[in-house]
């Protein structure tokens, strides 16, 4: 059973189980590894519990079955500081933490899958026609996989790739065309495939971000890949996830903590990788063409709001593709970044002026302008609803402005650059570079625009 649960230690109260969700779970690393018997760890009972309105969001995605204790402050008083292993101490309650996964099952699901060659091996990718999902099915099929991409009939940006465009894009692959929103139609169509699935890739995302949308694609439709993938024999699922959901403040980010913890807890021998990329390249490349221009480079506050380690659609999909292989990879959450530091939006504008040997104008806008335009169309919402989808669309806007797409530190809440994992080789000069030369081709946004 891939999940953790916590055991009062110190105290004298009852021993209550404490379900972590895979989110959850990933902010106590490296204390908590699925994969150990025992976790050497000790926590602060109150700071694990309110310690921000994120981390309740995630208790409160738990499944059926799952219960969050809240210590009585009483309890909380009278446990005594503990030292953890690491030597950190921590004042009041502290609890111990078990990992109740069997490691002998994991093992042997994982050490089964292991015989397999990536050719004897059937891998089924939803969101095949995707950004991230493109470059995931060419890395599966160069690495000698047998690829089952399921795209719809009508792919792309604003469904404009025809069925024979995606044959032709998705090259190497076994193309099947079904509804992802439909299991019943996922399940026939891989069923007529005839051929038993190992793996699921699933790198299906709304392509607006609106709220019904999330929903519908970021947990619906990945969960209906989930089942028919099971249906069809499928022992490990790797679900393309982003590292904002660590702070869920969007719906389409509750969607897919939803679908995260369902999947870290659906046991029966299933085991999964869950990838939490930081920004992709073509979420920061909009401004270089403007920039050439003469345009200045627009940024919200001092341009120090946020910082993120972008990561290509090629490194990404080397990556996902590891999850298939990779024993370190199993039961895991995974934050990963590009290569190199971190950036922030004002040392990305300035790296863009000094490759095109410009001298560097800023335009700083007020955060203040993007709360106003929220407050009204929030406002405006509650009257007409179809003006939800816009103001949530704004609240992505903003949230990309202020938050910073790195490993989040929950005993700090603070971004922590070093925390976050760098891999790959793609640099963002050698992407604005390219995009100089040959503009955005093939980084174009979303259906809204907003990632
Ligand atoms: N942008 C960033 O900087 C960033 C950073 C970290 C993580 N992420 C996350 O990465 C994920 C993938 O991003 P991406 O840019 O590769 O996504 P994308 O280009 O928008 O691709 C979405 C995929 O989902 C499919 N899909 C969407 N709606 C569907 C529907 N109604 N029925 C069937 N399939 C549907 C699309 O199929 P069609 O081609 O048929 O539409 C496409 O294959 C997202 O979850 C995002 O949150 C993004």
């Amino acid at each position: 059973m891939a999940m953790a649960k916590m055991m009062a230690g110190s105290c004298s109260c009852p021993a209550p189980l404490l379900s972590l969700s895979p989110s959850v779970s990933s902010r106590l690393s490296p204390a908590c590894d699925v994969r150990t018997t025992v976790f050497s760890g000790a926590f602060q009972a109150r700071k694990l519990c309110f310690r921000s309105a994120s981390l309740r969001e995630s208790f409160s995605l738990l499944g059926e079955g799952a219960s969050l204790l809240l210590l009585p402050p009483a309890a909380v008083r009278a446990g005594k500081p503990r030292r953890r292993a690491g030597g950190r101490s921590f004042g009041s309650c502290c609890w111990r933490a078990e990992a109740t996964s069997d490691v002998t099952e994991l093992n042997q699901a994982w050490q089964k899958k292991k015989k397999k060659t990536a050719r004897d091996t059937n891998v089924m990718i939803v969101g095949a026609t995707g950004y991230i999902g493109k470059y995931v099915v060419k890395e599966m099929v160069k690495r000698g996989y047998n690829v089952i991409a399921v795209a719809r009939e009508k792919s792309g940006i604003g469904g404009k790739a025809s069925a024979e465009q995606t044959v032709v894009e998705l090259a190497g692959a076994t193309v099947c065309f079904a509804d992802a929103t439909d299991v019943d139609s996922l399940k026939s169509a891989i069923g007529s495939r005839g051929r038993a699935i190992d793996v699921v890739i699933s790198c299906l995302a709304s392509r607006t971000g609106g709220k019904k949308d999330s929903w519908k694609i970021d947990y619906e439709a990945t969960k209906n890949s989930l089942e028919a993938g099971v249906a069809a024999g499928a022992s490990h699922f790797v679900l393309l996830s982003a590292i904002c959901v660590q702070k869920p403040l969007l719906e389409f980010q509750k969607a897919k903590l939803r679908f995260e913890s369902e999947l870290a807890n659906y046991g029966n021998g299933l085991t999964y990788s869950i990838v939490r990329p930081t920004a992709f390249f073509k979420s920061l490349g909009g401004q270089v063409q403007s920039v050439k221009g003469g345009g200045p480079y627009v940024m919200f506050g001092d341009g120090a709001l946020c910082a993120c380690k972008p990561i290509s659609e090629a490194d990404l999909a080397s990556f996902i593709a590891d999850c298939v292989t990779d024993e370190d990879k199993i039961n895991k959450v995974l934050p990963i970044g590009g290569p190199g530091k971190a950036l922030t939006p004002m040392e990305q504008g300035e790296m863009l002026f000094r490759m095109l040997g410009k001298e560097p104008r800023f335009l700083k806008v007020p955060i203040g302008i993007m709360d106003f335009v929220i407050g009204v169309l929030d406002t405006l919402a509650k009257v007409f609803p179809n003006l939800e989808d816009p103001a949530e669309f704004g609240k992505i806007g903003k949230y990309y402005a202020t938050e910073s797409m790195l490993v989040l530190n929950p005993e700090t809440g603070c971004y922590d650059a070093d925390a976050t994992p760098s891999y790959g080789n793609d640099t963002l000069e050698a992407f604005f570079d390219r995009v100089v030369r040959e503009g955005m081709v093939g980084q174009e946004l979303g259906d809204q625009a907003v990632f």
